[in-house]
């Protein structure tokens, strides 16, 4: 018979979600009772725990987070959901893609960190142009995780009132150690880059400081993960607090293709002249890659086909450029200089979807 210490590890793996510590467990299991002379059993228990790894398996499931609606003044501060997104959403370069699985695997085998006296990293600060992935990438841990995602709304913190900001902070880091859950700052500038603005200087301060004494305290189970176009203009303070700066970047030519690709699976994309394609867009987001991708679908659907061509696609990445360039228009007015795309090396892109069909054909 397994030990009672066996079944309650297996029990409390289960009930925490913990699948690598289930799997483990259920396999020194079977070799005990292999030991034992009871085949058939420990047989039987390496099928099952080999089960329940497969991503359909039953015992792979891992037990969501509940998600906790914001009450009170908290329903003015954070907006909760539950993404369904996954890391394999995220069209990235590959050392990327590689360290948010590292912090998404940290904060699941997080008992095993702390039987050797670590922590998982829980503070992330997420760096680059708008549109390639930061938002986005928040939401696949927490869907990864299956933790609920709460969008801290920094509109509704930031306070003209003396004193107040500092006091709502207080009480959304309150939810932070009280609700595990991943915490989106997202264009946390707006905040941590106050203190450069012409608004009350002492204001700005105060609001800095309990910041970065709130980021230093336990954050639970939960991860804080902050967002910025503007990490210039943060403070050597705020990323210091950080355990992991991740730097963003305008995407490759191979990821300009399979961020093409995957948006128009299902289409016929034959016929297409990729490399022209690919060199017009070059200097697009991603965001703006996909926006071009579904203008063309649009114009291929409304026109009864399913083939999409280079005519269909190069207008499309010119009216992304054209609405770039009214951003950039807008952009001068403002006193804050956007984070200048960085030149882009060809890396090798992690992405796991992005199909070609055939269905009804156009012969240009
Ligand atoms: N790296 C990426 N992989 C796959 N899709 C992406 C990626 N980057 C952007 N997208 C697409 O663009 C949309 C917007 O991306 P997201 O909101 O994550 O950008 P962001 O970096 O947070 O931009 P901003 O700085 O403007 O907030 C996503 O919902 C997705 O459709
Ligand atoms: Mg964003």
């Amino acid at each position: 018979m397994a030990s009672a210490q066996q079944l309650i590890g297996l029990v409390k793996s289960h009930a925490e979600g913990n699948s690598e510590r289930f799997f483990d467990l259920a396999m020194q299991l079977a070799a005990s009772e292999e030991q034992k002379g009871h085949r058939t059993l420990a047989e039987q228990l390496r099928q099952w725990a080999e089960a329940g790894k497969q991503p359909d398996g039953a015992l792979a499931r891992s037990v969501p987070t509940p998600i906790v609606a914001p009450r009170g003044e908290l329903s003015d501060l954070i907006k909760a959901s539950y993404p369904s997104n996954k890391l394999n959403d995220l069209i990235l370069p590959e050392s990327l893609h590689s360290q948010l699985a590292a912090i998404v695997k940290e904060s699941r085998l997080a008992a095993r960190l702390e039987e050797s006296g670590l922590k998982p990293r829980r503070h992330l600060l997420l760096a680059g142009p708008p549109g390639t992935g930061k938002t986005l990438s928040a939401s696949a841990i927490a869907g990864e995780l299956k933790y609920p995602l709460y969008t801290v709304l920094l509109h509704g913190l930031i306070s003209k009132f003396m004193g107040e900001t500092a006091q709502k902070l207080r009480l959304v880091f309150d939810a932070i150690v009280n609700h595990r859950g991943i915490y989106l700052f997202d264009e946390i500038d707006a905040l941590a880059g106050a203190r450069t603005s012409s608004n009350d200087v002492g204001e700005a301060r105060r609001v800095l400081n309990s910041f970065l004494q709130f980021l230093d305290e336990k954050s639970g189970g939960s991860i804080v993960v902050a967002t910025t176009n503007l990490p210039q203009i943060l403070d050597h303070a705020i990323l210091r607090r950080f355990d992991v700066v991740l730097r963003y970047e305008l995407p490759s030519e191979p990821a300009i293709e399979a961020t093409f690709l995957r948006r128009l699976s299902g289409f016929d994309v034959d016929s297409v002249d990729w490399k022209l394609v690919i060199r017009k867009a070059h200097g697009l987001s991603t965001s703006d890659v996909v926006l071009a991708a579904e203008d063309a679908a649009r114009s291929a659907v409304l026109s009864d086909h399913r083939n999409i061509l280079t005519s269909d696609l190069l207008p499309a990445i010119e009216s992304r450029y054209s609405l770039q360039r009214i951003g950039a228009d807008i952009g001068t007015k403002s006193s804050q200089t956007p984070l200048a795309p960085r030149s882009r090396k060809k890396s090798q892109v992690s992405s796991k979807k992005g199909a070609r069909k055939n269905t009804k054909r156009r012969t240009r």
